[in-house]
């Protein structure tokens, strides 16, 4: 099911059911990315995720720990404690001490003696460590294997991936809707390190379609053409003569995609393949914006690439350290500059381009996923399956 944003009434027309916002702190009962490995050592480490204070530290078995970051004693941070036995965090007010899951087994100040393990706990959060990252899941009862939320291009074999985290000073809806918004790239990133030499569209329109899996859509422009004269005002661009190169994919399926585009996943994360021009590396360049607070964001860049033998491994591992990871920052901050800046749908006024970014808006509550014990109640209420659960089945509003 394909649309094209450049004919026939939008859905954005008077009339229209209004469509909800986004949560300001991010979409619960999904993993999301929190930090770096290697950063879970001999101290706590406090991070903040979707509003909430949470407390890493290393559980049994090799296991990161992650509890809220507040002591029910008499509520001071976790992360300002102690690792004073292995596999469990002593807060640092009066050592009331927590393992992995939570639990209190031992309250130092109140003596060996004290009644209070077993009795007292902070609430945990799953975790699982892939790709060198603290994977957690926000959400209640138990979690979904981790896979359901990794899309499919981390779950190729023989991939290797490479990432950055940056913290973006904006709310995380805003960041998610830049990647809908297809047809800012050709002309925010026209200037950058990566397709300076391409020829990019000056104009365009804005395809999308449903993913065959259920959990988002599949969002591409497609190029109107490289100069376009505007009356009244002059040619744009001006000049384009040193733009030389065109997008070429040697990976077999990805060919016939000659315009820019990417798929965007519950809760909002997306891969877009491209080709690095000059070095011919095929990339799929992920993007995971993680809901920090309301005014912050923590922006996953996460980067798979395709070794085939041990030399082109570190061929790769070079490339990105010495000279992708850096390009690619100038070209996120081209965004960023200006989404940091921006308001959330205050005041909008949408036009055809926005087609992909309506339907975006449009799916995304319809498909996310709910806590089990609120399906589970609801369904008991109605007999009904809820959203969430027969995604797959219904229209999930990609239809005009
Ligand atoms: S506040 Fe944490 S042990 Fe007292
Ligand atoms: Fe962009």
């Amino acid at each position: 099911m394909e649309k094209d944003s450049n004919s026939g009434s939008g859905p954005f027309e008077a009339g229209s059911a209004p469509i909800p916002d986004a949560p300001l702190l991010g979409y619960r009962n999904y993993w999301y990315p929190v930090v770096e490995a290697r950063r879970i050592g001999r101290r706590p480490i406090s991070v903040k995720i979707l509003g909430e204070d949470i407390v890493l530290f290393p559980g049994k078995e090799g296991k990161v720990a992650a509890l809220v970051d507040r002591c029910p004693h008499r509520g001071t941070m976790l992360s300002r404690g102690r690792i004073l036995f292995p596999g469990t965090l002593s807060c640092g007010y009066h050592g009331w001490t927590y393992n992995g899951d939570g639990e209190c087994v031992a309250a130092i100040v109140e003596g060996p003696e004290s009644n209070l393990p077993g009795k007292v706990r902070v609430q945990s959060y799953p975790t699982e460590v892939r790709f060198g990252i603290v994977w957690a899941f926000f959400g209640e009862g138990d979690p979904p294997p981790l896979d359901e939320d990794l899309p499919p291009e981390l779950k190729e074999p023989g991939i290797m991936t490479h990432f950055t985290f940056r913290e973006w000073q904006c709310n995380w809806r805003n960041v998610v809707e830049n990647y809908p918004d297809i047809l800012h790239a050709p002309y925010v990133h026209r200037t950058s390190v990566e397709i300076i030499f391409n020829k990019v569209p000056a104009w365009g329109k804005c395809h999308f379609e449903l993913l065959a899996d259920g959990k988002g859509m599949h969002v591409r422009g497609i190029g109107g053409g490289v100069q376009g004269d505007y009356p009244g005002v002059g040619k744009f661009p001006a000049h384009l003569w040193w733009r030389v190169l065109r997008r070429r994919y040697k990976r077999k399926e990805w060919s016939g995609e000659s315009t820019a585009g990417g798929d965007i996943r519950m809760p909002g994360n997306i891969v877009v393949k491209v080709r690095d021009p000059y070095c011919g590396v095929h990339i799929s360049n992920m993007g995971w914006p993680v809901p920090v607070d309301e005014h912050r964001t923590r922006h996953l860049n996460f980067l798979v690439t395709y070794p085939g033998n041990s030399i082109h491994r570190l061929a790769l591992k070079i490339w990105y350290n010495f000279y992708f990871r850096h390009v690619h920052q100038l070209f996120l901050r081209q965004d960023r500059r200006l989404i940091e800046v921006q308001r959330y749908r205050e005041g909008e006024h949408l036009s055809n381009t926005d087609i992909a970014l309506i339907q975006w808006r449009k799916l995304a509550p319809k498909i996310a996923r709910r806590a089990k014990a609120a399906t589970a109640a609801a369904e008991g209420q109605s007999g009904k399956p809820t959203q969430g659960q027969d995604e797959k089945e219904r229209d999930v509003g990609l239809s005009r």
